[in-house]
């Protein structure tokens, strides 16, 4: 059907309507229309052509029946026009606002139908982390020296050569920075240089600088080098200092505290001797050894033949340690003739490693969840 074959093209008297029962006979025909087209209109693009095709300012069927039948017709028909006219358009705004009402709600349904969350659904079982193993190491190592009267503190990771090498007795050209050759930070020109720590020992002189005697104190933390990686070696590890000092502390006081805390980490059975040793800031300085935990410090393996670990000396070499150098009181103004005490510093990783028998440091830092699970 072509626009103009429909009826609201045409005038009245050209469709041959000169009667009032014929006037609404045909806006019945119309409203027919209407309600079929209505019914079809199930979504907002089909209930848009509905509404422009019925109320369309220019062209839609209310505005072509007021044009076409409305306005030309003849007096006698005009009452029954404008009635029925009345009607009709009561009664496609009335629809065409319900069809909207409906569509609405029909796309809220199915938005919310989708967005519904299936309670009864099993949830997203993610695994429970658990503590590093250098963690679990850190916290053994402080409750031992918990128990018998340490308290732990923290220092900074980025350092002044002050507090890493001078304050330490280590000047300038000695030939120890060479061990601890760093990471330097950049620094504007002029300003005081700054490095990534090698050691916690610089936390013994913030330390003794804020805290008169009696000190007796543990420092968990990171520490830098410029080493190479290999299975013993990394350039980020972990360290345990230790430092006591009081007026009356004696190297007995230093050898027991560390076979006190030897025994209490790998065991009664595990003996310890020290070896003298050397740090510019501890005068004497030892590296204290514990008889080897694999093979029980015969030398001897246990399927026989020489003991991998300690190579057949029975004895592996813990760390460093010594009574603290009375030259390292001077920058800390306590005084040297007054007070003593003792130093160590201990390689979390490697002792972790010794204990429990793992034989690459890297894996520490791989993030290998088949590693790490191994220790809940
Ligand atoms: C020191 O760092 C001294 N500050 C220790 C000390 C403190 C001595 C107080 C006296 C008094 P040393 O350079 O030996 O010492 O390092 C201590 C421990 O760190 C070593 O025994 C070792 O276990 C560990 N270590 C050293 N370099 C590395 C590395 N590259 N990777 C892993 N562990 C390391």
């Amino acid at each position: 059907m072509s626009n103009s074959d429909l009826k609201q093209m045409q005038t009245l008297a050209a469709l041959g309507v000169t009667s009032a029962a014929q006037v609404k006979s045909l806006f019945g025909e119309l409203r027919a229309q209407f309600d079929a087209q209505t019914a079809k209109a199930s979504d907002e693009d089909l209930w848009k052509a509905l509404r422009d095709g019925w109320l369309g300012r220019k062209s839609g069927v209310l505005t072509l029946v007021t044009d076409n039948w409305l306005k030309p017709s003849s007096p006698e028909l005009k009452r029954a026009v404008g009635a029925s006219l009345n009607e009709l358009r009561t009664h496609v705004n009335a629809h065409i606002e319900a069809r909207r009402v409906a569509i609405e709600a029909g796309t809220e349904m199915a938005a919310a139908a989708k967005e519904r969350v299936d309670l009864s659904l099993p949830g997203v079982i993610r695994p429970i982390g658990s503590h590093h193993l250098i963690r679990e190491v850190f916290q053994e190592i402080e409750d031992i020296f918990f128990s018998i009267g340490f308290s732990v503190v923290e220092g900074p990771e980025i350092e002044t050569p002050y507090y890493n090498f001078e304050a330490l007795n280590i000047p300038e050209h000695h030939p120890v920075r060479d061990d601890m050759d760093t990471f330097y930070l950049d620094v504007p020109k002029g300003e005081p240089g700054l490095l990534l720590r090698t050691h916690t020992s610089p936390v013994q002189i913030h330390t003794m600088e804020r805290r008169d005697p009696p000190v007796r104190v543990i420092v968990p933390g990171k520490v830098y080098r410029r080493d190479n990686p290999d299975a013993t070696h990394s350039f980020m590890f972990h360290q345990i200092e230790g430092l006591a000092v009081d007026c009356d502390i004696t190297f007995c006081d230093f050898t027991g505290t560390i076979d006190y805390f030897v025994k209490q980490f790998f065991g009664e059975g595990v003996k310890t001797r020290f070896r003298p040793s050397y740090f510019p800031f501890t005068e004497p300085s030892v590296e204290f050894d514990a008889s080897c935990v694999f093979c029980g410090g015969s030398g001897t393996a246990r399927t026989g033949g020489t003991c991998g670990k300690c190579k057949g000396a029975g004895w592996i070499e813990l760390f460093g340690a010594g009574m603290v150098d009375p030259t390292v009181y001077g920058f800390v103004n306590y005084h040297p003739a007054k007070v003593s005490g003792f130093a160590f510093g201990i390689g979390i990783d490697r002792l972790a490693m010794l204990k429990y028998g793992i034989d690459d440091i890297q894996v520490f830092f791989q993030n290998d969840v088949r590693f790490l699970e191994q220790f809940p």
